[in-house]
């Protein structure tokens, strides 16, 4: 079993995952209310294991199968027996049914996205959110439906499409809800999610950064002893936050190697070395590196193949500068929890590669280096927190994603260093008009794309034959789907004016509206 080492200090709730699509953000709601929780595959939670982690509450995720088909998922009995109070959540609640001893039916009328719940009994779980007769938007996804509660259950609230929307077994402290709870469009889930933790299990919400950070950086102290770290900061939040984090807990036996790729946003190199060498006073190697990069990008216009050359080069250089530190015998790198998070596959099959994503994979294994991973239970908002509780500005820790290959994916085509200084100019324009209007932080990313292609135009009485410019901007919540930004015209007008005037050589702007999927958030 691999859960975490500051698990055992804490109340913890275990998450059955099912396959749902949303069961992380079970988890994120959970985290929220100040409560730590781990997820784990339903045919990994057995009976040894429920004893061994020792669940004080248990919520049975959603997923895409139906209990009526055979052999379909099944929650451990020892689930119900443990004595945890248990909250199933769309299938979660079918398969308490079906195994407690109810039913579950096939519905013709299937219920997807909005629909609205009445509630027609009192529960600890709508405490001081729901009341009595009551009508509440939730969301809903499925096609059975449960059809007949097991002995000693009580239907607490329905919905058109389903008559036993909500359930409840309070002498056993079981629950069910067809609804999700744990997405946005149930504008109360997250509050029945706290009172399912909170009120029923008796958690106290002992999960907070600060806490963290203490026992963090006792945990990296314990590993790492007088051994030396080496650590690559990319510029992104997460590297950075671990290596202040490592840093904290054993000072200079740190060593942080920044390779600059000449393919980062303007501005981001100077900002990494200014913030670690200049203010937390943390050994870093800067190694100037855009004329290798490029050269080995030159006539390569194959985006996977950029990705695999800027991977390779990236693990050359860095293992070249990590052999010159005396002695580093630990790797530390920013992997967080939905990295680990083990995901259910039905089938046994692989899942598809849409695109290979950059790490320093690898370089452990050839550099013989133990791997410090401080960040391996966090969400993206949490190490954004932890940051904060460390000192990291603001400006920094809420810096939207960038990807590793950087702006070598965001120049469909063969990259050149006239192309990237081109687009690294367009999109700092882009990005400060959004920082102007006040929007960065309602957006998820946002960020240019220099188009191959010319197009004609006129500046004044001259004939122009310049790039066109893609701006994207997106919502998401994970990077795994997303919603193009609803910028309003006028701004967008704004964007393409100063960017036109302020950058020589592109004559052309548009805006990408595409959703993902089908899009992906970037270009290549
Ligand atoms: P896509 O384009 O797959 O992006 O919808 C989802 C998220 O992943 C980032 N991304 C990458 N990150 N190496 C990375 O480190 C990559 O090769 C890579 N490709 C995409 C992307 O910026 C978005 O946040």
């Amino acid at each position: 079993m691999t859960f975490n080492p500051h698990a055992a200090r804490h109340d913890r709730v275990l998450i059955v995952d099912f396959g749902s699509q949303v069961t992380q953000l079970i988890a994120r709601r959970l985290r929220e209310a100040g409560v730590y929780c781990e997820i784990h595959p339903f045919n990994r939670v057995t009976g040894d294991f429920l004893a061994e982690f020792a669940p004080r509450a248990v919520i049975l995720s959603g997923g895409p199968a139906s209990v009526k088909a055979f052999e379909s998922p099944r929650a451990d009995e020892s689930v119900f027996s443990s004595g945890a109070p248990v909250l199933g959540i769309c299938y979660g609640e079918q398969t308490i049914c079906a195994q407690l001893g109810g039913d579950v039916e096939r519905s013709d009328h299937r219920e997807f996205g909005r629909a609205e719940v009445e509630v027609q009994a009192e529960s600890p779980l709508f405490a001081g959110v729901w009341t009595k007769g009551g009508r509440y938007p939730v969301w809903m996804s499925h096609g059975d439906r449960v059809n007949r509660l097991p002995p000693g259950f009580e239907p607490i609230a329905t919905s058109k499409g389903a008559p036993f929307a909500a359930i409840q077994d309070l002498r056993r402290n079981i629950y069910g809800v067809q609804f999700h709870p744990e997405v946005a469009h149930t504008p109360d889930g997250a509050r029945l999610l706290e009172n399912f933790v909170r009120r029923i299990a008796g958690l106290k919400g002992d999960w907070t950064m600060a806490a963290f950070r203490e026992e963090a950086t006792k945990a990296i102290r314990a590993q790492v002893g007088r051994g030396r770290v080496i650590c690559g900061l990319s510029g992104g939040v997460d590297s950075s936050v671990a290596a202040v984090l490592i840093h904290e807990a054993i000072g200079a036996q740190l060593t942080c190697v920044f390779v600059d790729t000449g393919l980062m946003r303007e501005g981001e190199g100077e900002d990494v070395v200014r913030l670690f060498r200049d203010s937390y006073n943390i050994p870093l190697i800067h190694v100037r590196a855009e004329e290798l990069f490029l050269g080995k990008l030159k006539g390569v216009d194959d985006p996977e193949q950029k990705r695999k050359i800027i991977g390779a080069t990236f693990i050359d250089i860095f293992e070249r500068e990590a052999k010159k530190i005396d002695g580093a015998e630990f790797l530390a790198q920013g992997t967080l929890y939905p990295d680990v998070i083990e995901s259910v596959s039905f089938d046994g099959g692989p899942s598809v590669t849409i695109k290979s994503h950059h790490n320093v994979g690898g370089l452990p294994e050839r550099m013989n280096l133990k791997l410090v991973e401080p960040l391996r239970e966090l969400f993206k908002d949490e190490v954004r927190a932890l940051g904060r509780e460390l000192g990291l500005p603001d400006h920094f820790v809420g810096r939207h994603p960038f990807p590793g290959p950087g702006l070598a994916i965001r120049i469909p085509g063969e990259v050149t260093k006239e192309k990237a200084d081109l687009l690294r100019r367009a999109d700092a324009v882009y990005l400060d008009e959004i920082r102007k209007a006040g929007l960065y932080d309602a957006i998820w990313q946002a960020f240019a794309v220099l188009l191959p292609v010319r197009t004609v135009g006129v500046m004044g009485d001259e004939r122009t034959y310049d790039y066109v410019l893609a701006l994207r901007a997106v919502t998401s919540t994970d990077g795994m789907t997303a919603d193009s930004y609803p910028f309003d015209h006028a701004f967008l007008s704004r964007c393409a004016t100063r960017i036109i005037n302020e950058v020589k050589g592109v004559n052309r702007v548009v805006y990408d509206v595409t959703s993902k999927p089908p899009g992906t958030i970037e270009w290549e």
